[in-house]
């Protein structure tokens, strides 16, 4: 039985107060049986790291470098993140495709930065729109993955898949349980040619995931949790979709 694992994209969003007010009300909240975490803009990690200590809730950034250190101006290294105890690192947001031309092969180099330092990469996989309607789904999310695969090899195993339809991200559009189990099928399956620990790996959903639909796709037999954007800036309904993921 895998269990569930939900992580709060921030993304851009937050100030030291109102970091600082969530993270409260998340503790308060108490564990929960799923594993949480939240991913938060790179100055505040070492804010979030204090505040978290000792606390069931873990944290990672929302990007690194494909590179150990030198002459990368604004990049943030895997071993700077580790230095502070992050644990995840998303790695081909869809935002950081679109808006920062990662390719396939960047986003897998990135990967294997984080793991080379003991981070758990979370590599984002989905379709845009488009591609959706050209019926290219599955060859879109399997050539991303690919990537991964052949650039990891026996380590893939220790990746966490974020499948991300980006057509549902910050949309209110959320794929159904059924049409996001189907990808998640595909990606397993991908998965299980690659290692025989397949059945062990975390496949998330993310997309516009809220606490009134968390429950069903939680429910899918191979949605491991989710990776939440805009419902992870408010404590209430990241805690209620944490919940649904017991
Ligand atoms: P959303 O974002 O939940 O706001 O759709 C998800 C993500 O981009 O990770």
């Amino acid at each position: 039985m895998r269990r569930k694992l939900v992580i709060g994209n921030w993304k851009m969003n937050g100030s030291r107060v109102a970091n600082a007010e969530l993270l409260a009300a998340l503790k308060e909240a108490g564990p929960s049986v799923a594993e949480v975490a939240v991913c938060a803009p790179a100055p505040y990690l070492a804010d979030v790291a204090l505040s978290l200590q000792g606390a069931s809730i873990s944290w990672g950034a929302q990007d690194c470098s494909a590179f150990e250190s030198g002459a990368y101006t604004g990049e943030v290294s895997a071993s700077m993140l580790a230095e502070f105890g992050c644990r995840y690192v998303l790695v081909g947001h869809s935002e950081r495709r679109a808006f920062h031309a990662e390719s396939d092969q960047l986003v897998a180099d990135k990967a294997k930065a984080a793991l080379a330092h003991k981070l758990t990469p979370v590599v984002c996989v989905g379709e845009t729109l488009a591609e959706r309607e050209a019926g290219q789904t599955e060859a879109v999310v399997k050539r991303q993955l690919s990537a991964v695969i052949h650039t990891l090899a026996h380590c893939i195993s220790q990746v966490v898949v974020a499948y991300e339809p980006v057509w549902a991200i910050g949309t209110g559009k959320t794929a159904s349980p059924e049409q996001a189990q189907a990808v998640h099928a595909l990606l397993r399956a991908q998965l299980k040619a690659a290692t025989e620990k397949a059945g062990e790996m975390k496949i998330l959903y993310g997309g516009s995931v809220k606490a009134d639909n968390a429950a069903t796709l939680f429910a899918q037999p191979d949605i491991d949790g989710g990776l939440i954007g805009g419902a992870a800036l408010k404590a209430a309904d990241f805690t209620a979709i944490c919940r649904a993921a017991a």
